[in-house]
């Protein structure tokens, strides 16, 4: 078994130093926020994550893994490393902030003192790896002995530990032909399970990430642009969808049209790709992505004019919101749609009551103008409008008939297109979805 360490205690952190723990690995996690440290050392995963506290304290009961602040722990305990750490949007600019991962190698490298491999996880603008590498070889008294490989992670959020045990690939880029058995050893169930291995060079690894998340966003924002065309034309976009997807060039999977994709990856990424490209000198071939952004934003404002337009004013209107998160089974609220559009609604005068089945400490955490109620049973009490806005489960189980004896008037937008028409329809309500004919008129 191999002695790991994981730098940066994020969401792609803490979730790959449990997965690597839970198969046997001895691992040490850093990260410089201490208060973080101390809850992780306790088993207290700060997300919402299924599957991951239960992990977490088993390999913590298993001494598999520990919590550190400390650099000089992470040299000693191991001779792989995993960077981990989190590459956000610059505030002033849509380039990555990589303060991070500078912060992180120039901690490190003068503690490497021995043979060993470092490990690019976080995401990167290509060209990253090349100058990590040459830094870590600089600047560490093993010199040359330091490889680094980059290795991009694909994890979903609320499906973290399933993707991190049984990834789709493995990619891994690579400069001079480098001994990379240490790290195949390290996915070696994964391996044996037959998940494809890509090895490849620095930037072509660091390009399938950026890659990757543009593709998907694309994906959204295209058939959000048919959602569009359809609201105009009478059409079904959901239809739509799923007769485009039997092609199985085209797949059916994230041509959900709603209203378009939030979280803290998907956004910043196809941003931090567009400044790259204009880095070099090709930003109109990437000028695409710029509309793909614009699709995706206008549909927040979309939802808050349909409201506006089933309400005739939103001043002082009471408005329902199921949903905070940026997506289902998670607690995440950076860019999510949900929280956008209830913060809209809320500048334009409307009275929010907010329900969300785990995110509900995030939002009060930020103290923000709208009423979070905890049991969802009271959230609709003397709503004129009710906006579904995260498609969790439980929104779907929702019984239209009872809820309806509590608002005042039954009203809902489905930004997420899955509640049941019959069922909605049957109990007395108006239900308008996003590009599904019969629901409203486009605006
Ligand atoms: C995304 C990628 O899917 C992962 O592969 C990647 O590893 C990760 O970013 C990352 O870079 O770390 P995640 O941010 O967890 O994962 O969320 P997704 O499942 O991709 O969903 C993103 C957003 O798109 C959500 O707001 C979701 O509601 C929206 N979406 C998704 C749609 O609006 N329509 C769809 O059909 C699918």
């Amino acid at each position: 078994m191999a002695r790991i360490s994981v730098i940066g205690t994020g969401y792609l952190g803490v979730t790959h130093a449990a997965c690597m723990a839970s198969l046997g690995h001895d691992v040490v996690a850093l990260d410089v926020d201490k208060d973080k440290v101390t809850s992780l050392a306790a088993g207290i995963v700060p997300f919402h994550e299924p599957g991951l506290p239960k992990l977490l304290k088993e390999a913590l009961a298993a001494k598999k893994i520990h919590f550190t602040s400390d650099w000089t722990d992470v040299a000693a305990e191991a001779d792989v490393h995993f960077l981990c750490v989190g590459t956000p949007q610059l505030p002033e600019s849509s380039a990555a902030d990589l303060s991070q991962i500078k912060s992180a190698i120039s901690s490190l490298a003068p503690l490497l003192t021995k043979s060993c491999l470092i490990v690019g996880k976080s995401t990167v603008p290509v060209g990253t790896a090349k100058w990590i590498s040459e830094y870590l070889i600089a600047n560490s008294p093993a010199g040359k002995g330091v490889h680094l490989v980059w290795n991009p992670e694909f994890l979903r959020e609320g499906f973290a530990v399933e993707d991190t045990l049984y990834p789709d690939r493995i990619v891994l880029g690579i400069q001079n032909k480098e001994d990379i058995s240490g790290l195949t050893d390290i996915y070696a169930s994964a391996l044996d399970a037959s998940t494809p291995l890509v090895v490849t060079d620095y930037a072509t690894a660091e390009l399938v990430k950026v890659a990757a998340n543009a593709f998907l966003a694309t994906k959204i924002s295209f058939i959000n642009a048919f959602a569009y065309l359809a609201d105009e034309v009478g059409a079904d976009v959901g239809t739509l969808a799923d007769a485009i997807g039997h092609d199985t060039r085209i797949g059916r999977r994230f041509l959900n049209a709603g209203i378009g994709f939030g979280g803290g990856c998907l956004p910043k990424d196809i941003r931090a790709l567009q400044a790259r490209a204009s880095e070099l000198g090709l930003s109109e071939h990437f000028e695409f992505l710029k509309n793909v952004d614009e699709v995706n934003k206008s549909r927040r404002n979309y939802v808050v004019e349909l409201a506006r337009k089933t309400l005739e004013t939103l001043d002082d209107k009471t408005i329902t919101i199921l949903g905070a998160a940026f997506k289902p089974d998670s607690d995440d609220l950076r860019d999510s749609p949900a929280l956008g559009i209830a913060l809209a609604l809320s500048k334009a005068g409307a009275n929010i009551q907010l329900h969300d089945p785990v995110a509900l400490p995030q939002v009060r955490a930020r103290n923000l103008p709208v009423t979070a109620i905890e049991n969802v049973e009271e959230v609709f009490d003397g709503a004129d409008l009710v906006l579904h806005l995260t498609e969790w489960k439980l929104y779907r189980e929702i019984d239209p008939k009872t809820i309806g004896e509590k608002v005042a008037n039954k009203r809902i937008i489905d930004g997420r297109n899955v509640l049941d028409r019959d069922l909605w329809s049957n109990a007395g309500w108006q239900i308008t979805y996003l590009g599904k004919p019969g629901s409203q008129a486009a605006l």
